[in-house]
């Protein structure tokens, strides 16, 4: 764990510069906007180590494959978020010396992410070698009105000389990724183009040709003053600046006001992309900062208005989860069907970007609740549109009639990961897709869904398990033979407890959705039944008898599920008896030692046991969450939320608080070590699961919501909003009492602790709780 930064219920705050922290905080105080997102890197000039990361929404390289084996069936590439052109920098210099915080003397350094407002705000005191002293302050802000645009005002102070300050303001296209397999550069320049308080680069991929044009504008003030400007400018091959020099004395402050646009080709014609660009620049710069400032604020502030979650009384736990929900917020908003949400977002590097079964298992239930259903609906259309796609890659492994696999990694549809035991075995995710249509219908009632997009997926996926299990003589059972469950420190496992659990509920939900698409639509499902070429009688009787004998593995003496065959045989030790110094396992042991062992990366049993929890009794729950808690070592972030949640379901409200905090401040404190390489975006979904489902106790039950809190004895209350089926409800949760208001929509009949209540229109419910 590294915990340096300040607790604050709106801000995060690092209060003095230290180097080493510096690539760590570039994750913490990254901005985005859904459309666009960056890390925290520094305006000026910075020598040390720093991981300079720019990206933009849906631009992706697809890095020639790197593997030591080849294996068929191996995709071609490994889909990479681009680090795209960069548009923040300032160089500054003061007399002539480059400031450089690498190498001068720093001082009163405090740099703070005001997640209410959504801006980055930096100061400091810096001494050059020649004894001159400088004030910095610097704010910068992604707008989420203009998503294209990007605003700074960088301010620096002469303390104690007069003297020159230069500023230069440019645009860098000469950037790299950190992870590319070949050491390349993805990026082609076009056009690099600057004139007198402008400047503008196009770019374009080496493959896939995608666009991007960055542009910039700005403006130097003193004392309130506009300053002329006589700059030098350079136009290179890459890279495009001004540089603006002033006289200034003791005291005085110089302003500059740095406006960029930055657009794709995902949103604008390749051949009117600079002059787009151009109108974009030039209309943020004639809005000005502070009024663009101003109604980003503002929309920030109805943001919070619908996703914020209070709590009282413990100020570390109040900024975690706001943190969590500020960086989904910044990630994603849901307009555009083609975006998804990659694990690091905008933050970095790691995953590539791409999409994995976190977003449906992880994200979709924090977008339902705290979004308009459009939004999620967006997500499940992307899967939609990939369906093809996954018919073909089940069909590269020997799949047939239509059978899909949704990849593991994706940025299109095709699979773009290449280890074999997540690529080919880590194929659970195909159900945590199933999941996602069944778990948005459930909490918007949208049941067209299934006619219009939903039940050819769900019947692919279904036909692929179908033939994913092959029966077994010995056992007279359906086995699942040679795959990855969650927990990726097993591969090439059999029958994974929850693999095969999910892979049953498929079969048995899309033969529900077949039903319900009969029933309602019945020329539709003719339609679907022919375009799939269903053979019904044949292909349903074969998933009923499969879901009739299929084999789960389970200790007969305990009756804790077995994770997979043979799992008893491991040497027992718990993850307490481990030695924290190699924690976390995979940074220090090695891979033959971990396969071997007995701990879990994550919730692989516990994450069936929490989707599916109205099948287990409470008895089973508790045995499952006790067996294998203490063998799991959280080392994804994906794991504690979930454990969060079932602590929380079977009382161990102490267990769920400190689970709470792991999964919350996992970033913030670095519980892995490894928050330099970016924000764990999608587990923050969880985080937010774990505040509603594990201490708000809401599920969603025949069509109503349920509410069973309790509240850890370090809050004095905390209060969430979820939107369900046209309402959106605000709850309070004290240590005697809940409260519900019905804030939008009609009346609601919901489920408080034990009874069934109606909360009217507008009107809210308080009840006593012990
Ligand atoms: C986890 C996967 C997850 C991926 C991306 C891995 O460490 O084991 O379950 O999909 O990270 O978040």
């Amino acid at each position: 764990m590294n915990e340096y930064l300040k607790h604050d219920e709106w801000c995060m705050i690092e209060e003095g510069f230290t180097p080493e922290n510096h690539r760590s905080s570039e994750s913490i105080f990254s901005l985005g906007n859904g459309n666009m997102g960056q890390r925290a890197m520094f305006e000026e000039h910075y020598s040390g180590k720093t991981l300079q990361g720019t990206y933009v929404a849906g631009v992706y390289y697809p890095d020639k494959t790197r593997v030591g084996w080849w294996k068929n069936g191996y995709p071609e590439y490994f889909a990479k978020v681009l680090n795209a052109p960069n548009w923040i920098g300032i160089d500054v210099k003061i007399n002539g010396e480059m400031l450089d915080l690498a190498k001068c003397k720093v001082s009163e350094f405090v740099r703070t992410l005001n997640m209410q407002e959504g801006v980055l705000i930096r100061s400091f005191v810096a001494e050059m070698s020649n004894g001159n002293q400088i004030q910095v302050n610097a704010k910068r802000f992604l707008s989420i009105v203009t998503s294209e645009v990007g605003a700074i005002r960088y301010s620096v102070a002469a303390l104690n000389f007069d003297g020159q300050i230069s500023f230069n303001p440019y645009l860098d296209a000469d950037v790299a990724n950190e992870d590319s397999n070949y050491d390349e550069k993805f990026w082609d320049v076009l056009i690099c183009k600057s004139s007198n308080g402008e400047g503008f680069i196009t770019a374009k991929t080496k493959k896939l040709d995608f666009h991007v044009c960055i542009g910039m504008k700005y403006d130097v003030y003193k004392d309130g003053q506009k300053l002329e400007m006589l700059p030098s400018i350079k136009e290179e091959t890459k890279y495009v600046s001004n540089t603006v020099e002033f006289d200034v004395k003791q005291g005085e402050e110089l302003s500059l006001y740095k406006y960029a646009g930055v657009l794709s080709s995902l949103n604008h014609d390749k051949n009117e992309i600079l002059e787009d660009a151009q109108k974009v620049v030039a209309e943020a710069y004639e809005k000005g900062y502070e009024s663009l400032l101003e109604e980003h604020v503002a929309a920030w502030a109805s943001k919070w208005a619908n996703s914020d979650i209070t709590i009282e009384g413990d100020v570390a736990a109040q900024q975690a989860i706001r943190f969590n929900i500020f960086q989904l917020n910044q990630t994603y908003t849901g307009e555009d069907e083609r975006l998804n949400i990659g694990p690091k977002g905008f933050t970095g590097e790691k995953y590539g970007g791409s999409t994995y079964w976190d977003t449906e298992a992880y994200c979709v239930p924090f977008y339902l609740s705290t979004s308009k259903p459009e939004v999620t609906r967006n997500l499940l259309i992307y899967r939609h549109k990939h369906l093809q796609k996954a018919i073909e890659n089940a069909e590269k492994l020997g799949f047939t009639n239509g059978a899909a696999l949704y990849p593991m990694v994706t940025m299109n549809g095709e699979e773009c990961h290449n280890e074999w035991e997540i690529t080919f075995e880590e194929i659970h995710r195909n159900g945590a897709i199933a999941f996602a249509i069944y778990n948005y219908i459930r909490h918007t009632d949208d049941k067209d869904y299934l006619a219009e997009f939903g039940l050819d997926v769900l019947i692919g996926i279904s036909r692929f398990w179908s033939q994913r299990v092959n029966y077994s003589e010995a056992k007279k059972k359906y086995v699942m033979l040679g795959v990855t469950g969650p927990n990726e420190y097993e591969n090439n496992i059999n029958n994974n407890w929850y693999t095969s659990t999910i892979a049953n509920w498929c079969m048995k939900y899309t033969q529900e959705a077949m039903a319900h698409v009969k029933e309602t639509n019945s020329s539709r499902f003719n339609e679907i039944m022919n375009n799939l070429k269903f053979d019904f009688d044949a292909e349903t009787a074969k998933w009923n008898d499969i879901i009739d004998n299929m084999y789960y593995p389970v200790d007969e003496e305990t009756g804790v599920f077995l994770q997979q065959d043979g799992y008893l045989d491991k040497e027992q030790i718990l993850a307490a008896d481990l030695d924290p110094k190699v924690r976390p396992i995979n940074q220090h042991w090695s891979w033959d030692r971990i396969l071997r062992s007995c701990f879990i990366k994550q919730a692989d049993v516990l994450q069936g046991v929490y989707l599916f929890e109205d099948q287990f009794d409470e008895e089973t729950i508790k045995k499952n969450y006790d067996f294998y808690e203490s063998r799991t070592l959280h080392e994804s972030s994906l794991s504690p939320c979930i454990h969060s949640i079932l602590a929380a379901k079977i009382g161990d409200i102490e267990g769920a608080y400190d689970l709470y905090l792991r999964t919350s401040r996992l970033d913030i404190d670095d519980y892995n070590m490894e928050v330099h390489e970016g924000l764990h975006i999608t587990s923050m979904a969880g985080t937010w699961m774990s505040i509603v489902e594990g201490f708000g106790g809401m599920r969603v039950q025949n069509g109503q919501l349920i509410f069973k809190p309790l509240i850890p004895k370090e809050w004095k209350s905390y209060s969430f909003k979820v939107r369900f089926r046209g309402n959106l409800l605000n709850v309070r949760v004290s240590a005697d009492e809940v409260g519900v208001i019905n804030e939008e929509g009609d009346d609601i009949s919901l489920f408080l602790i034990d009874d069934e209540y109606v909360i009217k229109k507008d009107s809210s419910l308080v009840i006593e709780h012990s």
